[in-house]
């Protein structure tokens, strides 16, 4: 099994800071290439329904300009699969959509709308886009989203990384369990929100997570040190923690 993790990273909230001001500055086409530049394996954007950061035009430029694989998040509507279907990004990643969430609160219900996601996972699986459902790390969600032929899972985060100390390891156990899971199901598995250079640590350190989807926390902190040095230090302690799961495995 290969050690490979790869890093994706989610400009979104370049397109925020730019969108305060409705201008053209700062471009999240051009941090996709600085991401690029500094050892990022993709980028991703998430195409809300009501376009509070990344645009139509950005989702455009991004896959006409970067030659990283570009990860379309979008929510299962109509347009969003007319979108896809017109870009065709090497992947997207289904999420639930509310209006009023700050952020992508909670994963999909994939359980529940196994009926309703049958019909955009088929499309975008035809159309050789590499689907994934970004779920909570629940068995019944992975087996859920194997039923549906989605060949990647995105374990949802957040819980672990608002843990407090009581319920961090339950909850990165959550995850280890979901990732050996997923394996077990023929998924390929991805994890992120909410990760940040305290936390990625453990999350690396499971060996059956494939890619890692990183965005605020690095854009933060691309404010005080750069977003090159953010993403290297970021890449770093995947690197390392991944390194060091792998040799205490064969030790
Ligand atoms: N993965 C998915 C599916 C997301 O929707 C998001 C953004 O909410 C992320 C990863 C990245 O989360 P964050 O911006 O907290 O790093």
């Amino acid at each position: 099994m290969s050690n490979l993790l790869r890093l994706g990273v989610n400009i979104d909230h370049v397109a925020t800071i730019r969108n305060a001001r409705g201008i053209a500055h700062p471009d999240p086409t051009r941090a996709a290439r600085m991401a690029a530049e500094a050892g990022a394996d993709g980028i991703t954007a998430h195409l809300r329904e009501d376009r509070r950061h990344i645009s139509d035009e950005d989702i455009e430029r991004l896959s006409a300009q970067i030659e990283l694989p570009l990860n379309l998040e979008m929510a299962a509507t109509d347009e969003m699969l007319a979108i896809a279907l017109r870009h065709r990004p090497h992947a997207a990643c289904i999420v639930p959509e509310k209006r009023e969430e700050l952020t992508t609160e909670g994963g999909l219900d994939a359980h529940g709308g196994e009926n309703h996601l049958r019909r955009y996972v088929d499309e975008m699986v035809q159309a050789g886009i590499r689907v994934s459902l970004f779920i909570d790390p629940e068995e019944r969600q992975l087996v859920a989203a194997h039923r549906l032929g989605a060949p990647v899972v995105e374990l949802h985060t957040g819980c672990y990384a608002e843990a407090g100390p009581d319920t961090w390891e339950a909850e990165l156990q959550r995850l280890a369990s979901a990732a050996a899971l997923a394996d077990d199901l023929g998924l390929e598995c991805h994890a992120g929100h909410g990760l940040s250079y305290d936390n990625v640590g453990a999350v690396a350190a499971i060996t059956n997570v494939r890619e890692l989807n990183i965005g605020h926390f690095l854009i933060g902190e691309a404010i005080f040190g750069g977003l090159d040095s953010a993403i290297k230090r970021m890449r770093a302690l995947m690197d390392q923690a991944r390194a060091e799961a792998a040799g205490s495995r064969s030790a």
